[in-house]
């Protein structure tokens, strides 16, 4: 097409076969290309969308759609290429009314690999980005959310109104540095044992979703109980997730039980976005977890060091600092966000999504 006219149609059909560095798909069955327009001196602006709230390859892409353009039309004078975000989300709450594009499942085989690190840390890493998150502890076993998060406030309970206009009374979550969390935590006294039936755990987490008032988010994630399904069954029964993300530490053993905690969620039918490996390092070793990955056919989401500061600010309720101070281990940190929001979107461009169905 080397002589065809410099219009914004003859544009665009040019480059919808750019195909983009991340997702590697064409961007016309993406569906990033948002505008393209072309004014009387043969300069060209192009509008990208992009479905995550962060982007690695915005240059390289940039580059591919300059080129392509300067090649088809050797007269352009410029090409300038800027980009936006919109979350792409699966509705994961649509069942139950919930406004929440994407719900993920933090979950691991065993304790003390540091999900709650991870889910905690996802959360702000996400919430940097600027997208806008929440946090469940869902962990009835050991709920450390707000402990991590370092908040002694209690939810409220607070009266709002249905659609129908009718006063029901939902519980406000707690806002930790503007991440709003609920927690087990917040219900039971730290050394009250509890014991939990299929049945409460069932009604608590219910409530921890569908009475609890989270406005509108474009993640929340979930901090599972390790090991066990039940709460994976409530949650697949209650909303559509968005997948889980497996924890796990390098050592052979802790690879064992991620193998588990990922024939779990099949099971349940939670999709697994991926593994993270944790503690990553010189004491328990370095890649097992991206090996296993490979293996299970699962997506490497990024490895985060054994690191002091890590367990400094996380056991001190300041874990959001880990985002916002340059510490050696944000880098880590942000990255495992990146790809996690990267493979939830892979999966709705590959597989878009059907619209929530309409509870009436
Ligand atoms: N990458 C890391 N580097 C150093 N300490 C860590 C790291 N990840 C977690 N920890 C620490 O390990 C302990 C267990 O982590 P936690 O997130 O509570 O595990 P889990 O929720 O799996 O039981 C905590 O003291 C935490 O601060
Ligand atoms: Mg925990």
């Amino acid at each position: 097409m080397a002589n065809a006219e410099l219009n914004e149609a003859n544009l665009k059909s040019c480059l919808s076969s750019v195909v983009d560095p991340v997702f590697e798909k064409p961007l016309s069955v993406s569906g990033f290309l948002k505008s393209v327009t072309t004014d009387d001196s043969s300069r060209v602006s192009v509008e990208v969308e992009l479905p995550v709230p962060s982007y690695p390859k915005e240059s390289e892409l940039s580059e591919l759609i300059q080129a392509t353009i300067q090649q088809a039309f050797p007269e352009c004078q410029d090409v300038s290429v800027k980009y936006s975000v919109n979350i792409r989300g699966k509705q994961s709450g649509g069942r139950i009314g919930l406004n929440v594009k994407n719900i993920i499942a933090v979950g691991a085989g065993k304790g003390g690999v540091g999900k709650s690190t991870v889910a905690a840390s996802l959360a702000y890493a996400l919430q940097h980005f600027g997208a806008r998150v929440g946090l469940v502890d869902a962990d009835v076993y050991g709920p450390s959310i707000p402990h991590l998060v370092g908040t002694s406030e209690k939810p409220v309970a607070q009266e709002f109104h249905n659609k129908d206009g009718q006063a029901v009374t939902r519980i406000v979550p707690v806002e930790a540095r503007g991440l709003k969390v609920m927690s087990m935590a917040f219900f039971v006294e730290p050394d009250q044992a509890v014991i939990w039936r299929g049945p409460m755990l069932h009604k608590a987490i219910t409530q921890f979703l569908q009475d609890t008032e989270w406005g509108e988010l474009d993640y929340l994630i979930i901090d599972m109980p390790p090991g066990t399904g039940d709460v994976s069954l409530t949650l697949s029964q209650l909303i559509d997730l968005a997948g889980a993300v497996v924890v796990c530490s390098p050592q052979k053993v802790a690879l064992l039980d991620a193998v588990k905690a990922v024939q779990m969620f099949r099971q349940v039918k939670i999709p697994v976005l991926g593994i993270v490996e944790n503690m990553s390092g010189d004491i328990f070793g370095r890649g097992g977890a991206q090996e296993k990955g490979k293996d299970l056919q699962i997506p490497f989401l990024g490895e985060i060091p054994m690191n002091a500061e890590i367990r400094e600010k996380s056991d001190s309720g300041n874990i959001s600092e880990l985002l916002t101070e340059e510490l050696e281990s944000q880098q880590y940190l942000l990255k495992v966000a990146e790809n996690t929001s990267i493979e939830i979107a892979r999966t709705l461009i590959e597989k878009p999504s059907r619209p929530p169905l309409e509870i009436l």
